[in-house]
């Protein structure tokens, strides 16, 4: 099979002539440098790649001087709409033109882009090509949207958190008072059920403060660390009938963050994952996966990583019910009789101060919570 990674350049050029001095001395060169979206100069006779910027290596997972001299051909196996396009450029002398792109790879996901194909004005000897992902900026959109809505439900819970506990430590203040001075002992059965609630309220508000109370201590941590702890704490709760099985990349590097909070949100996360599976588990057919692999050129918390630790918790239960799936990581939101509904909550405010993001993906039958975390 053919394999775009294991296609090499020829060898017979000379280094100093990748960079085609026709094409330095245009001047346009640092400019493309700069530039944040995907470019591609190709040598407009030989349709050959001169030039690609550090976007473009980064999504074709090839270095500059791999890309070098490479067609189309080299790098997607429907090449040709991309030649046939410079071509019908060429021939029509048109300065620039635009079209959708859906650029067929070997092994690898085929990549859907909006590409511009135009002929610089000051280096009319060649080709840029602009490739634009329209999947990355669709994901990066909704998740600028679930930051800027977590965020915003934050503050909200937090302000709104302070506001009950207050007045709450008044009331139940009043209620004690008010039970000492009860004459009738049977009207005291009123004072303590406002002081039980208030008590249940006070132990709520302080759940909801809990993730803006802890402090955020940096080391090194090996995630496999993190993985080891929880699995053996959710086997230590669930003796029986579950298997946690370690699907680890032993190459994954160690990343900086706070060891305890990825212990609890994992923990979370996991924990769920046992609750739901109450059936499996009691037929002995309750299965985790703790699943870890190194990912490149992912955008987190608006900002794109060259590298990031992707985290998956992945189990056989009966998946999240319908009714909350969308609603899951909000506060108070809960599908089980007794959860507090803020187990994700939590998990969620701790990865993303790792600036890292959580996404679930679930049916009967696979639920597949990914955690995501930037290297540096
Ligand atoms: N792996 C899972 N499988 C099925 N449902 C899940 C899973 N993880 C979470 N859920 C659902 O999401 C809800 C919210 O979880 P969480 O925020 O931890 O709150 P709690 O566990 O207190 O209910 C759970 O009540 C459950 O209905
Ligand atoms: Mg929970």
């Amino acid at each position: 099979m053919k394999s775009v990674r294991t296609t090499n350049p020829p060898t017979a050029e000379p280094p100093e002539d990748l960079g085609h001095a026709a094409l330095a001395a245009s001047g346009i060169l640092p400019g493309l440098d700069a530039l944040a979206t995907v470019l591609l100069v190709l040598d407009k006779l030989t349709l050959r790649v001169v030039y690609a910027n550090p976007p473009a290596e980064a999504l074709l997972a090839l270095s500059r001087r791999s890309l070098a001299h490479m067609t189309w051909h080299d790098l997607f196996l429907n090449g040709e709409v991309i030649d046939a396009t410079v071509k019908e450029l060429l021939a029509n002398q048109y300065q620039a033109t635009r079209l959708d792109l859906v650029l067929e790879r070997t092994a690898q996901e085929p990549l859907h882009t909006h590409a511009i194909v135009g002929i610089p004005e000051n280096a009319p000897d060649f080709v840029i090509v602009e490739l634009i992902e329209n999947e990355q900026k669709l994901k990066n959109e909704r998740e600028e949207r679930i930051l800027d809505q977590a965020w915003i439900n934050k503050q909200l819970i937090r302000n709104l958190a302070h506001e009950i506990k207050n007045p709450l430590g008044g009331i139940r203040g009043a209620a004690q008072l008010l039970e000492f001075e009860l004459v009738q002992r049977e009207l005291r059965e009123y004072t303590q059920v406002i002081i039980k609630e208030s008590d249940r309220l006070q132990t709520l508000v302080d759940r909801l403060l809990e993730p803006h109370r802890h402090p955020y201590i940096v080391t090194e941590i090996n995630l496999h660390e993190v993985c080891e702890r929880v699995r053996s704490l959710v086997l230590a709760e669930f003796p029986q009938g579950l298997e946690i099985e370690r699907d680890y990349d032993v190459s994954l590097p160690e990343l900086r963050g706070d060891k305890e909070q990825l212990i609890q949100a994992l923990l979370n996360i996991v924990r769920n994952a046992a609750e739901a599976m109450r059936e499996q588990i009691e037929r002995g057919q309750g299965r985790i996966v703790l699943r870890t692999r190194v990912a490149r050129k992912v955008t987190l918390a608006k900002r794109l990583h060259k590298l990031a630790l992707e985290l998956h918790v992945i189990d056989n239960g009966p998946g999240i019910p319908e009714e909350i799936r969308d609603r899951i990581f909000f506060p108070l939101v809960s599908g089980r009789e007794g959860g507090s509904g803020l187990g994700l909550t939590l998990a969620q405010s701790f990865v993303q101060r790792h600036e890292g993001s959580i996404e679930c993906e679930s049916r009967p039958g696979r639920t597949d919570f990914r955690i995501m975390l930037p290297l540096g």
